[in-house]
């Protein structure tokens, strides 16, 4: 069955440009960015690739690893790395996984038939410390992801953990947020939310972003 939100993410050992892995024991206490691309030396993807590595510190700042998968071998990754540093002017800086038994397309739902019979779509996964599955969207081969998207679901997933707020359509760090609507108590709405907020419908209430 598809892992769905709110899953315990499954664990695996399988290699990679960076030597075994063993998930759950590489991810550690970080959040987790795990996606895929169709397959090697291919143009689509080798933007994707370049891309992640350059937002390697934005990704630090938020204690999230990178990890990308195909079904092809090691050897042929080590490759193509070659590649993608060198069209991408960047370093490869994040372990790309091998899968050419597809152990790890077959757990995550990777392959996705009536696209492609053999080469897995582009799948991403957000995962939390706890392990948890937060998000999963999956693209066509044909259309490179936004990972400055990707970047901005984390910011409000992180913040959300922390404060009883949602983040509204298109809102980007720095920004107001809404108040979560289980919150009615007007004593409780001035402790969390002490810059104060503005009431548009009773369901809908705006306040600034909590922790800037
Ligand atoms: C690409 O990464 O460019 C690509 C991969 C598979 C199908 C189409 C495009």
């Amino acid at each position: 069955m598809a892992l769905r939100l709110g899953d315990t993410v499954p664990d695996f050992k399988q290699n990679s440009t960076h030597g075994e892995i063993s998930f759950h024991d590489w991810a550690g206490d970080s959040w987790v960015v795990l996606f895929s691309h169709p397959a090697d030396y291919t143009p689509v993807c080798t933007t994707e690739l370049g891309q992640v590595a350059k937002l390697k510190p934005e990704f630090d700042k938020r204690n999230v690893k990178t990890l990308a998968l195909s079904v092809d071998d090691v050897d042929s990754h080590k490759g193509w790395v070659g590649d993608i540093e060198e069209t991408q002017s960047t370093s490869m800086n994040y372990p790309i996984l091998a899968d050419p038994d597809r152990k790890i397309s077959d757990l995550y739902d990777m392959i996705h038939p009536n696209a492609n019979n053999t080469l897995t779509v582009r799948s991403v996964f957000i995962i939390d410390p706890e392990k948890k599955l937060r998000l999963t969207f999956t693209y066509p081969a044909s259309t490179g992801r936004n990972f400055d998207e990707i970047l901005r679901v984390i910011d409000s997933l992180q913040l959300t953990d922390n404060y009883k707020v949602a983040t509204p359509a298109n809102w980007t760090d720095g920004h107001d947020v809404v108040i979560v609507p289980s919150i009615k108590d007007p004593e409780e709405l001035k402790e969390r939310f002490p810059k104060g907020y503005e009431e548009i419908k009773p369901y809908l209430r705006m306040t600034p972003q909590p922790d800037k």
